[in-house]
């Protein structure tokens, strides 16, 4: 026991943090390092989320760049994708507006000096003929050339690189694109009800990027993966394998599926998660894929009760305390029950939960009632008083006889949850 918990350190890397599985944390060292594929399978509360985080972190950091689309003259409902430093693509734009600026002022400045001369021809031919069919004419040719003028700032504005991407120099990014949709996931292109008359929107700035696209050069984690449906698990291949994806209109009846853009990169470490019971639901090749370049782990849901692994408990609670920031550090007396109630909830002689989710739930109320009691520190009382908080709604139930009152019950059913493993069988509490 840590007599000196109060002062535990949170490791400043969240790999360093993750307590209890050392075999997920070995295979997720090296996916970092070799940019492997990870799917991470296991009950609720284990650190899989935690796990995918701390992927990121052990990413190489990532340069500086943007990822932008523009507009393809060509093929304008191909919009181009370009990858540049930001710098870079800020001057290119800036010679291309230069350019165009140009390019609308002769032809404006030719259109002008035509009309001009046409107001005039049309001007002597009334004075001296009173040739009013030419001056009519005359007037016609001006409504023409006036028609031929470029509007020039609005287009030119309309053309300017929309920036789907930005990434500073820094860490690898951690996307998290669980229960996103596919527009979310995978790119849409925005649905643009002015579709003629000048007032459209170019398509490249109707371009929208998905989480795939920004999770290029990071992580990918995706939890819940079962839930994805196949047809997205179809698209999210494509993108591994291709390591781009065009960006196109997702919403069926929208102008926006016209569009479809050039490839845009998303090289990304896809990282998985999910429950045994997802494992099914995952189409078979992209599992495939996984295996061939990465790791599926399954993390552990108990940890042998060892002296090494009571202190990892200690630094547990204390990362929780640090966590939460509201509440006091515990006491070993307070500790001692945290291990009890681990060993209880492991369902397992010699094995602690390493569900430590839910026991950090216990660690919070416990911390809770000491700063209800006005107390510095959470004692052994607080730990006793917060597993009856703590009690899910089955153990409540197993604890009542039909029709009981519940708070009555209280003080017997805390009893129950602390002196008694085999009526609450873990994991599956
Ligand atoms: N192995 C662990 N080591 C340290 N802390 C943990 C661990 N497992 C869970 N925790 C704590 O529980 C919190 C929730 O864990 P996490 O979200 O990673 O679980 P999960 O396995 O992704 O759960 P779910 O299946 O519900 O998505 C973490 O932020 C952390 O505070
Ligand atoms: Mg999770």
């Amino acid at each position: 026991m840590n007599e000196n918990a109060d002062t535990t350190e949170r490791p400043p890397l969240l790999i360093d943090q993750v307590i209890g599985q050392e075999h997920a944390v070995a295979v997720v060292r090296l996916a970092a390092k070799q940019r492997r594929f990870v799917l991470l399978i296991g009950e609720p509360g284990t650190g899989k989320s935690l796990l995918g985080r701390a992927i990121a972190e052990l990413l190489p950091p990532t340069e500086a760049f943007c990822v932008a689309s523009l507009e393809n003259p060509d093929d304008p409902s191909c919009p181009r994708i370009v990858v540049r430093p930001r710098a870079e693509l800020e001057a290119e734009q800036k010679k291309e507006r230069q350019q165009e600026r140009r390019e609308t002022f002769s032809h404006n400045y030719l259109l002008s000096l035509a009309a001009g001369g046409i107001l005039l021809l049309c001007g002597w031919l009334l004075i001296r003929d009173r040739a009013y069919g030419l001056s009519l004419a005359g007037v016609m040719a001006l409504i023409w050339l006036w028609r031929l003028r470029k509007p020039g700032r609005t287009r030119a504005s309309g053309r300017a690189a929309k920036i789907l991407v930005e990434r500073k120099a820094g860490p690898a990014p951690f996307i998290d694109a669980t229960a996103s949709s596919e527009g979310a996931l995978f790119g849409d292109v925005r649905h643009d009800p002015y579709q003629s008359g000048g007032s459209e929107s170019p398509p490249h700035a109707l371009v929208e990027p998905g989480a795939v696209h920004r999770a290029h050069g990071g992580i990918l984690y995706i939890d819940e993966i079962g839930n994805l449906s196949v047809e997205a698990q179809k698209l999210l291949l494509t993108a591994i394998q291709d390591r781009s994806l065009p960006i196109t209109g997702r919403q069926s009846g929208s102008s926006g599926t016209l569009i479809r853009s050039e490839p845009v990169p998303c090289d990304f470490v896809l990282v998985a998660a999910g429950n045994v019971e997802d494992l099914p639901r995952i189409i078979p090749a992209l599992r495939s894929r996984i295996l061939g370049y990465g790791f599926e782990v399954l993390t552990a849901c108990t940890m042998p009760d060892t002296p090494q692994h009571r202190r990892d408990l200690d630094r547990f609670v204390a990362q929780e305390v640090n966590k939460d920031g509201r509440i006091p550090h515990f006491t070993p007396s307070a500790l001692a029950l945290i291990y009890e109630e681990a060993r209880r909830r492991s369902g397992q002689a010699g094995r602690l939960t390493t569900r430590l989710r839910e026991l950090g739930g216990l660690v919070r109320i416990a911390g809770d009632l000491a700063i209800q009691a006005g107390l510095a520190q959470v004692d052994a009382d607080q730990v006793q008083l917060a597993l009856r908080y703590a009690a899910s709604i089955e153990e409540q139930q197993l604890a009542l006889p039909a029709g009981h009152d519940v708070s009555g019950l209280i003080p017997e059913f805390s009893a129950r949850l602390v002196h008694s493993s085999s009526e609450f069988p873990c994991p599956r509490r």
